[in-house]
């Protein structure tokens, strides 16, 4: 008999008792089309909170960046580009050839794990450490990379994927760390200077020009290739987005002289007392667990670092009650965080009838021998769910922000726009006709585009996104795009378009320093 659950059909026989504890599971894991909307006007109301600066009633961190410039991909110039987020960092030589087109060179460094927890000079020295032996391994100088004019000094953009509260587009606090990362020395200080000092310290000739979250080195990368670009996403390790705010909305900014600015949400920390989330069992044992605990709750439920966790939490639950592998756990499947999100995408990726290729990830990333079909189409089931919630979740953050942009206060269209679009409204497919009113500087164009052209018909809106989850996990798109849909509109994929911004972190640095040198100097 086959028993059809969730996504796949099942070939062999499952218990009643299994039938009814996956049924169990679904139920807690399956977000409706109402609860999707409800997390969205709650989203809705903490970015507004956030922009207003009441931290009381709002998650939302809603960091001004200073980045008042977007690139229209006629940029020109070669920057160093530094890259900190996990556990690489990466060093780039990034030019800029214009006409959308650019040429990247890297190399990676790994961030040991006693290096994620030493004080954060220690980290700073091993950057500055890093840049040196690229430079000296590449024989950059000054005749590559620009430069003020009358030194050798070169100049360097850093992509920081951390909280930051930034007070220019060359100085910013941590705020606190996330994703595993809790060097001491870092919270409350000033990355910049911190960097800028090691640099100094270890005789390196190079000058820390800008300071941007890879949200916004995504968003600044994405622009360069689609003009219309006003999101930019990461759905990796971590999970947050930026995305271009009208500045007279940004309360915490006393005296605005640009008219927009891109914003960093720190969306990772949405909802973090779980007050709208539908957190659950599974949820709150691995925030529990955490090195965090108590932040970042909604990043826990999303993003890769943890997404292999909550899996491993619910495997046990079900092991515990003889549900599963008949009760037998192995010694790695006990190991916290043991199950990588990465098995979850290889276990989903399995089409198979019989679903071998999931045995031998059993056997020989976890220890687990002793599988039979039923296990292998629970343990498939389990891994959709926990999959298919983070892509919808992931779909609520960015039709949020879609929203904010097109309402009345946002600054896509500048005018109110229907919050979910009918067959009748028109969307235009625009990558090229962006309605621009730009006022040229030297480099990067101050820009007021706008999603809604001369005629008043919606363009369509770039969103441009980094990382593993989204590159990698499968159905992952296709399930955003599901909840894209039910918020947005049938015509979401007219409305949206969620393209992948190739080294978004490296290039969005080069661009910010790109940007901070040609206004700054
Ligand atoms: C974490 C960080 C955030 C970053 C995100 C994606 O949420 O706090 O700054 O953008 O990860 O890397």
């Amino acid at each position: 008999m086959s028993v059809s659950f969730t996504h796949t059909k099942h070939h062999a026989k499952w218990s009643d008792k299994q039938t009814e504890a996956l049924a169990k599971l679904a139920k807690e894991f399956t977000l409706s089309t109402a609860q999707l909307e409800h997390l969205t006007s709650a989203f809705l109301d903490q970015m507004q909170s956030g922009l207003a600066g009441d931290h009381k009633s709002s998650d939302l961190a809603m960091i001004p960046t200073f980045v008042a410039g977007r690139p229209d991909g006629h940029e020109r110039g070669s920057y160093l580009a530094l890259d900190l987020g996990g556990t690489n960092l990466r060093v780039c030589l990034i030019t800029l050839k214009g006409n959308h087109e650019l040429e990247s060179h890297s190399r990676a460094f790994k961030v040991s794990d006693h290096l994620q927890e030493a004080h954060i000079s220690e980290l700073m020295d091993f950057i500055a450490i890093s840049i040196k032996e690229f430079i000296t391994s590449e024989h950059i100088s000054s005749k590559i990379v620009e430069h003020p004019s009358g030194s050798d000094t070169l100049e360097l953009g850093f992509t920081f994927s951390f909280p930051v509260t930034q007070t220019a587009i060359d100085a910013g606090m941590l705020l606190r760390w996330t994703k595993g990362f809790s060097c001491p020395g870092a919270v409350g200080n000033d990355i910049v200077q911190l960097l800028q000092e090691a640099l100094n310290r270890n005789e390196v000739n190079v000058h820390v020009a800008a300071l941007v979250n890879d949200t916004v080195g995504t968003l600044l990368a994405h622009s360069y290739k689609h003009p219309n670009t006003f999101i930019g996403a990461i759905f990796g390790t971590g999970t947050n987005g930026a995305y271009v705010e009208a500045t007279r909305s940004i309360k915490t900014m006393s005296h605005p002289t640009a008219k927009e600015m891109i914003v960093n949400i720190e969306w990772g920390n949405f909802d973090k007392d779980k007050r709208v989330l539908p957190v659950t069992p599974f949820d709150n044992k691995l925030d529990r667990e955490s090195i965090n605990p108590g932040v970042h709750v909604f990043e826990k439920m999303i993003s890769g670092m943890y997404l292999g966790e909550i899996t491993r939490n619910i495997l046990l639950h079900l092991i515990d009650h003889r549900l599963l592998f008949d009760g037998t756990s192995s010694q790695k499947l006990n190991t916290h965080w043991a199950f990588e999100t990465k098995f979850m995408s290889q276990i989903e990726s399995d089409t198979s009838a019989t679903l071998i290729p999931i045995a031998q990830i059993l056997e020989q990333e976890l220890g687990i021998y002793l599988n039979t079909q039923v296990d292998r189409e629970i343990v498939k089931a389990v891994c959709q769910m926990v999959g298919k919630r983070a892509a919808r979740l992931s779909a609520m953050a960015t039709a949020a922000v879609v929203r904010r942009g097109l309402s009345v206060e946002g600054h896509f269209a500048g005018h109110g726009y229907p919050l979910k679009l009918s067959e009748g409204d028109h969307v235009f497919g625009a990558r090229t006709g962006v309605h621009k009113n730009e006022t040229a500087t030297e480099g990067v164009h101050e820009r007021t585009d706008s999603a809604v052209d001369h005629g008043g018909n919606l363009q369509q809106i770039n969103v441009g996104i980094d990382g593993s989850v989204f590159e990698h996990y499968p159905h992952f798109k296709e399930r955003m795009f599901e909840g894209l849909t039910e918020l947005l509109g049938p015509r979401a994929k007219e409305l949206v378009a969620l393209g992948i911004a190739t080294d978004g972190s490296g290039v969005g640095a080069a661009l910010a320093a790109l940007i901070a040198t040609k206004h700054c100097r």
